[in-house]
């Protein structure tokens, strides 16, 4: 795979993360709110978010994740991270996306997973972008849905968190770019 670029939007630069990142992802990643609604861990361990941040590069490597971090196009500081991770057998992505609580309700979001789905459509080729959220994180489901996704159901009691089996919202996108490639089946005679 090519070296992931940086994707630049009105008031946000998505690049790769670098292990300098790591304080930050531990700090902010880390924090209760964020966890809470996502799979993170809290407490956030010492040392964690340089182990992730070095198996970001191989993922890359291997052209099954693409990830970047959302920073404030003025000033540079981090205030988030998106990731894609990529199913190449069946050209799509699965997303996972969070933002520094303290930046939450500015749209900031909604700019960066709206990037990164036509950066996934655009220069990765997929076909298919989806995604999860707890039931009980309708802001998740409202950027989905403001980035082009549509709601597809509810997986009841989908995962554990904290020890409670949770329900999950599934959204997904299919590519406008590719959506006109004919299927070989329904060219085959009857
Ligand atoms: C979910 C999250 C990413 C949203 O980030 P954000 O930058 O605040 O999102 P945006 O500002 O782009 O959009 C949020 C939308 O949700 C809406 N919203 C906020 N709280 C809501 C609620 N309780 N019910 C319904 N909509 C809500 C906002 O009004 C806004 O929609 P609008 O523009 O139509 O007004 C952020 O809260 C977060 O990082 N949470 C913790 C991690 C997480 O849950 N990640 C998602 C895992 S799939």
């Amino acid at each position: 795979m090519e070296s992931q670029p940086i994707l630049a939007t009105g008031r946000l630069l998505l690049r790769p993360f670098t292990l300098a990142d790591a304080p930050e992802v531990q700090r902010l990643a880390g924090d209760y709110a964020v966890s809470a609604t996502t799979l993170l861990p809290y407490p956030y361990p010492d040392g964690l978010a340089e182990v992730w941040i070095a198996s970001l590069r191989e993922g890359a490597e291997r052209g099954d994740a693409a990830a970047f971090a959302v920073t404030l196009a003025r000033g540079g500081d981090l205030i988030g991270g998106v990731r894609l991770q990529i199913d190449a057998e069946h050209s799509r992505g699965e997303l996972g996306f969070w933002i520094a609580q303290a930046c939450w309700g500015r749209g900031y979001a909604t700019e960066a997973v709206g990037a990164v789905i036509g950066y996934g459509f655009s220069a990765l080729g997929l076909h298919r972008v989806h995604a999860i959220h707890f039931s009980r994180n309708p802001a998740s489901g409202r950027v989905m849905e403001k980035c082009g996704m549509v709601h597809e159901g509810r997986l009841r009691q989908h995962v554990r968190k904290w020890g409670v089996y949770e329900d999950v919202d599934l959204w997904g996108i299919v590519s406008p770019i590719r959506a006109e490639i004919p299927h070989p089946l329904r060219s085959m005679p009857v």
